[in-house]
């Protein structure tokens, strides 16, 4: 099953791709977590790419689905993935669906995840990862169980993102309602795309999207 995971920064994607890589064995591919990687290793795409994610600002398509194309290849992909963060634009849609006609492929369910922006800026702010295993908490919706410990692997340090502050949220969400937004309208013509309520408690959310899957 091939899945993509729609939503502004903040909706809850990279949340509910681990909870749903876990229920249904597939891969959760997030194009952010491959260009923050890109980043930390200092190659050319992280040096192109820094800048323009530390404003808020999309990467250039072709960098993006080149990374993608590449990625999707792999052995690991062969039961499906969960895209997390891309396709962001409608040519990043219609390259997808390119690159996977190409392998006879399909995009099984698009499931968008419908918040409030104001709301966004809160759960950003507030978004934290374990340092040692990269599994994510909140300061308020979800700590670790015993204060500053990582509940999955006993680590102790944390780190918050770059880009997780107030002013370059907004601007996230303002390339999403200019530049992804559009992509509903893409996938609903195509009869795979399912919106759920993403205001929601975390655990509702997923059970959601289970449904949604189906
Ligand atoms: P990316 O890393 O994809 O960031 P994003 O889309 O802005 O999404 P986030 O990771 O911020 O949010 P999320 O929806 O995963 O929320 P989460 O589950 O963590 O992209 C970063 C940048 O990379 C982009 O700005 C762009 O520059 C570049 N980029 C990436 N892909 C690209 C592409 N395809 N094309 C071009 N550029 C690209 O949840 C957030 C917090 O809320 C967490 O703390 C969580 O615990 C909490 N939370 C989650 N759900 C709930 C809930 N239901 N109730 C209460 N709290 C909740």
């Amino acid at each position: 099953m091939n899945l993509v995971l729609l939503g502004p920064p903040g909706a809850g994607k990279g949340t509910q791709a681990k909870r749903l890589e876990d229920a249904l064995g597939i891969i959760q591919l997030s194009t952010g977590d491959m260009l923050r990687a890109e980043v930390s290793s200092g190659s050319d795409i992280g040096r192109e790419a820094d800048a323009i994610m530390k404003a808020g600002n999309l990467v250039p398509d072709a960098l993006i689905v080149g990374m993608i194309g590449e990625r999707i290849s792999k052995d690991d992909c062969r039961s499906g993935f969960i895209l997390d963060g891309f396709p962001r634009t409608v040519p990043q849609a219609e390259a997808l669906d390119a690159m996977l006609t190409e392998r006879n492929l399909r995009i099984d369910r698009v499931i968008s995840i419908d918040v409030d922006d104001e709301a966004m800026v809160e759960r950003i702010t507030g978004r934290f990862t374990c340092a040692k295993c990269g599994a994510g908490y909140h300061d308020s919706f979800q700590k670790p169980k015993v204060d500053g410990v990582c509940d999955a692997c006993g680590g102790t340090e944390f780190t918050r993102r770059a880009d997780d502050n107030a002013e370059t949220v907004r601007s996230r969400l303002h390339a999403y309602h200019e530049q992804t937004e559009p992509i509903i309208a893409y996938y609903a013509k195509t009869g795979v795309l399912k919106s759920i309520d993403g205001m929601a408690p975390i655990d509702d959310v997923t059970e959601q999207m289970k449904r949604a899957v189906g």
